[in-house]
C-alpha cells in the first residue's frame, strides 16, 4: 500500500509513531524489538521524532535492537560521512539504546574478512528471530540498502560497488565525488524482505520519478525497489511532492 502524506513532517511524525508502538507492544510482552535502520536525509526527522518520544514521552529503547542497512567501504567509525558517525549523532547519543544491541556494518575490515562478516551479519540477525521492521529510503537508481542496478531479490549482505549517481547524490558530504567510497556493505534484498514489516519513506519531487517506478513500474533487477512490489507486508510513505508521478 502507499500512503500519502502533506508533508514530510507529518509522515515523519507517523512512521516515528508506529516505531514507538512496535518498541512499547514488544516491552508490554517482554520481548526486544528488532530494528533495520536506514541512514540518508530521508530518516532524520523520524529519528528527530524518536528522540523526542524519548526524552519528553518516556519511550524507552532498552529492549531495542538495531541493525542498519549499509556502510561504505572502507569508512573509519570515527570520519564525519560514516554510517556510524549518522547514527550517534541522530539517534544513539541521544537515547538510552545499550550500544552493545547497535549493529552497523564495519567498514573497517580487511578485503579477506568481509565474506565472514556479512555472513555472520544474518546469522545474527536470525539468531534474534529475524527484523521486526525495516525502514528504508530509496535512491534515485532505485536502490534500498545499497542494493543498486542488477541486485539479485534474493541476494544476502555483501559487499557492492556504488553507482555512478549514488556517488554524484553522495559528493556533497565528501567534499566531491572523487572522495565517495567507491564500494559499500549492505544487507541485501533478500536481507530486507525478510522483515516482518517494511516501510519505504521518500520526500521531495526529486524523488518522483524513481517512486513511481518503484510502486509501478516493471519489477526487475534494473530497479531494486520494484521487488518490493511482490511483498505483501510493505508500505511506501510518501510527502504529495514524492508520490506526484503516481498514475
Ligand atoms: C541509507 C540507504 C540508502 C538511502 C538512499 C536515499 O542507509 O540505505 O538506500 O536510503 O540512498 O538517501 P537519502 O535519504 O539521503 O535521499
Amino acid at each position: 500500500p502507499v500512503t500519502v502524506y502533506s508533508d514530510q513532517k507529518a509522515a515523519s511524525i507517523a512512521v516515528a509513531q508506529r516505531i514507538a508502538d512496535l518498541i512499547r507492544s514488544k516491552q508490554a510482552a517482554g520481548q526486544k524489538a528488532v530494528l533495520g535502520l536506514a541512514t540518508g536525509v530521508t530518516p532524520i526527522r523520524v529519528y528527530a521524532e524518536l528522540v523526542r518520544l524519548h526524552k519528553e514521552e518516556g519511550l524507552s529503547f532498552k529492549n531495542v535492537i538495531t541493525f542498519n542497512l549499509d556502510e561504505y567501504y572502507p569508512m573509519k567509525p570515527d570520519a564525519d560521512q560514516s554510517y556510524v558517525t549518522f547514527m550517534n549523532e541522530n539517534l544513539f547519543d541521544h537515547i538510552d539504546v545499550d550500544k552493545a544491541n547497535v549493529h552497523i556494518p564495519d567498514g573497517t575490515l580487511a578485503p579477506d574478512d568481509v565474506a565472514a562478516f556479512c555472513l555472520a551479519y544474518e546469522h545474527k540477525i536470525e539468531e534474534l528471530g529475524g527484523l521486526d521492521l525495516q525502514i528504508l529510503g530509496i535512491g534515485r537508481t532505485g536502490h534500498i540498502g545499497f542494493n543498486e542496478p542488477g541486485s539479485a531479490p534474493n541476494s544476502g549482505t555483501r559487499l557492492v560497488t556504488l553507482d555512478d549517481l549514488t556517488r554524484r547524490d553522495a559528493a556533497r558530504d565528501f567534499g566531491g565525488k572523487e572522495n565517495v567510497p567507491t564500494k559499500a556493505i549492505t544487507m541485501g534484498v533478500g536481507t530486507i524482505f525478510k522483515a516482518r514489516e517494511i516501510i519505504l519513506m521518500a520526500w521531495s519531487a526529486k524523488k518522483a520519478p524513481i517512486i513511481r517506478q518503484a510502486v509501478e513500474g516493471e519489477i526487475s533487477s534494473e530497479v531494486p525497489a520494484t521487488f518490493l512490489q511482490l511483498s505483501d507486508h510493505v508500505e511506501f510513505v510518501l510527502d504529495v511532492d514524492a508520490a506526484s508521478q503516481l498514475t
